[in-house]
């Protein structure tokens, strides 16, 4: 069982709105019972903000969650003028705190860890990152490797939901076991928002989130470890590259010159960061007709190709128009999982060959 020291250490991480510092250091977790598997707090809120309480809950669930404690009561209070006052006393509501840097996640997975990590990229939202991470894991697995996925788009989380997946992560011996399916092991802020609540987090707290899903998910034997980041180049984009300097990268675009413009601006932060492109996939880039088989690229043509020119990286596969032929009521439905013998199937099963003949030869 753990104590009330551990229980405010884990809990540190969390921040106030509008103290920018840590609740446990402000004093503002109170009346802590703890019995066996199960919690109740107080957290002392400095705001009147709906969502601040609905992610200090759902943070405060998943950070307590590794320790082995499954029921945790939270009840929230308003700050009262004589604790308001106390506060102030001794420091000033701050405008913003210096977010710390994500350590190196090397120590977690550890040094010599043989596990290859790609993160999939793209530069703006809608191109079909989540689309390409799913596929491309699903196809490595089809080629007999062990994959697993960290749907690092905390906020934007959609894994779950493209694959099909309704389990919920297992906790054994206080470590999360990922959730499988379609062989390939799945862990997202998906399993940990309750009713689909908006994340609305800090800096830090997203690091400390993304770290557990290293540190406390329980991968048990994986060859490669997909992650799906956030569009854009934004702070967790760059967190996921400072936490994992080993991860290649994959980039997403569509056909479209714009797309490809801006997509080369996640190919920069690639660079930028010492990460190594292993190339680009090209997403929805022509309609095939189903009667003449003719191809119309009604995006655009030769994104794809020219963002590989530009970032001096290769084109490694280009995906047509067209969602997965999948039923609900088929077994293991998913939603976004091409089947091994569609034509896309086929087009993922060559890209997952292309990238471990990259990363294995
Ligand atoms: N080749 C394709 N053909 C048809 N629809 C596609 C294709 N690829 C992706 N889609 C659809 O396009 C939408 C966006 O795809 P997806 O969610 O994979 O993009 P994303 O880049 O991860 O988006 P976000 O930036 O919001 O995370 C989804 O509805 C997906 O099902
Ligand atoms: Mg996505």
């Amino acid at each position: 069982m753990i104590n009330k020291d551990q229980l405010l250490e884990t809990l540190k991480p969390l921040i106030d709105p509008q103290y920018k510092k840590s609740i446990t250091d402000l004093n503002l977790v109170r009346d802590i019972m703890i019995k066996e598997d199960s919690v109740s707090l107080t957290v002392i809120t400095t705001t009147e903000d709906e969502a601040y309480k609905n992610q200090a809950e759902a943070a405060i669930q998943l950070s307590l969650k590794p320790l082995g404690i499954t029921q945790v009561h939270i009840r929230f209070r308003s700050i009262t003028d004589y604790e308001r006052n106390q506060l102030n006393e001794v420091l000033q509501p701050a405008e913003a705190t210096q977010d710390q840097p994500a350590p190196s996640l090397k120590p977690i997975l550890g040094e010599d860890s043989p596990v290859k990590f790609i993160a999939v990229a793209s530069g703006k939202g809608g191109v079909g990152k989540s689309t390409v991470t799913v596929n491309l894991a699903v196809a490595l697995g089809r080629q007999g490797k062990k994959v697993g996925i960290v749907d690092a788009d905390i906020y934007g989380f959609s894994i779950p939901d493209m694959m099909g997946i309704e389990d919920q992560p297992k906790l054994v011996d206080n470590r999360i076991l990922p959730v499988e399916k379609h062989g390939v092991k799945v862990i997202s802020m998906g399993f940990f928002v309750q009713d689909n609540a908006p994340v609305v987090w800090r800096g830090p707290m997203l690091g400390k989130m993304l770290r557990n899903f290293f540190h406390e998910v329980d991968w048990g034997d994986v060859d490669y470890v997909l992650l799906d980041l956030p569009p854009g180049t934004g702070d967790i984009a760059l967190d996921v590259h400072q936490m994992i300097p080993q991860s290649k990268e994959i980039i997403v675009t569509t056909p479209h010159a714009t797309a490809a413009f801006v997509a080369a601006r996640a190919g920069a932060m690639a660079i930028q960061t010492n990460h190594e492109i292993l190339g680009i996939v090209e997403n929805m880039s022509y309609y095939e007709c189903k009667a003449c088989g003719s191809k119309d690229y009604i995006f655009g043509k030769g994104g794809g190709a020219k963002l590989a020119e530009d970032l001096h990286s290769e084109l490694l596969a280009q995906v047509p128009l067209g969602a997965p032929d999948n039923h609900i009521s088929e077994i293991d439905y998913s939603p976004s999982v091409y089947k091994a013998e569609t034509k896309s199937g086929q087009i993922y099963l060559d890209l997952a060959a292309s990238v471990i003949s990259k990363l294995e030869n």
